[in-house]
């Protein structure tokens, strides 16, 4: 008989996080806020991270987009060692190739929304034509095209975050990391957003992870990694993901992403 091998995996996560620990200093107390936590997410992949208030979701999520470093433990971003990074390059990677999305959606109030959207490519370095065209592609996509000059402030909250979102897309990053994304949004809206998302990733294999304290949202996803008290505590595929867009026909299609790069 002969023997068979079993196939070799091949595949580079896009996150790989080994034994991550992470403890802030306050004084004389130290908050454990991670201990040792490890998770490989691969590219494409729509995964939520779960988990009560107080768990270590931000703090990883931190971590994970490199805004943070753990204090012990490993990760590779896309294969890259990013403990060993300074500042600068960790800026640069996070630019080049992570999309944000936060809950209070971090927008510049009192700015028009395409200059916003424009943010990250001014960072990049992109020059002002691509950048207003990116950025005006970008807002299309996300169904508001005619809200480009509208200031942050003048919008609904639902609206921000898909400016928001319109900025995390603009530089057609492989991953988006979004930190409680509906959490300050009406349900309505909060179905928008996570249309939006599952439309990313469906359509242009964005790597997208959630962070969210709600089963709820996270259904939305199809891989659940529970956390708690800075610990994975589960890790399951899901069964009945809730699909949040309606009728395909009338979605709008998304311009900006057929340029997104894997
Ligand atoms: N900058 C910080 N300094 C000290 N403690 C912190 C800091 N950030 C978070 N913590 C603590 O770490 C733990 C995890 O926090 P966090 O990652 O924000 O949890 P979650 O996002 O799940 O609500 C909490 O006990 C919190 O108080
Ligand atoms: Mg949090």
């Amino acid at each position: 008989m002969t023997e068979v091998k079993a196939p070799v995996d091949k595949r580079v996560p896009v996150i790989d996080a080994q034994n991550i620990v992470k403890t802030y200093k306050m004084g004389d107390i130290e908050v454990n806020a991670l201990r040792g936590v490890s998770v490989r997410i691969f590219a494409g992949e729509l995964a939520s991270i779960m988990g009560p208030s107080g768990s270590g979701k931000t703090t990883l999520m931190n971590i994970l987009g490199c805004l943070d470093q753990s204090t012990t433990g490993s990760y590779k971003l896309d294969g890259v060692d990013v403990d060993k990074l300074s500042d600068d390059q960790l800026a640069s990677i996070r630019n080049r190739k992570i999309g944000f999305v936060f809950q209070s959606f971090n927008l510049l109030r009192r700015t028009p929304a395409i200059e916003n959207v424009e943010q990250p490519l001014i960072y990049g370095g992109i020059g002002m034509r691509e950048r207003r065209e990116r950025s005006r592609a970008a807002l299309e996509s996300v169904g508001l095209g005619d809200r480009l000059k509208h200031h942050a402030n003048e919008l609904s909250g639902g609206q921000q975050q898909r400016v928001a979102i319109a900025r995390a897309i603009v530089t057609r990053p492989s991953l988006i990391l979004a930190d409680e994304p509906t959490g300050n949004l009406d349900s309505k809206s909060g179905a928008e957003i996570m249309c939006l998302f599952q439309r990313l990733n469906e359509e242009s294999g964005i790597t997208v992870i959630f962070v969210t304290h709600d089963q709820r949202i996270a259904s939305h996803t199809r891989r659940v990694i529970s956390i708690a008290d800075g610990q994975i505590t589960g890790d399951v595929a899901v069964e009945d993901q809730i699909l949040a867009c309606p009728d395909p026909a009338v979605v709008r299609p998304m311009p900006v992403l057929e340029k997104a790069k894997r």
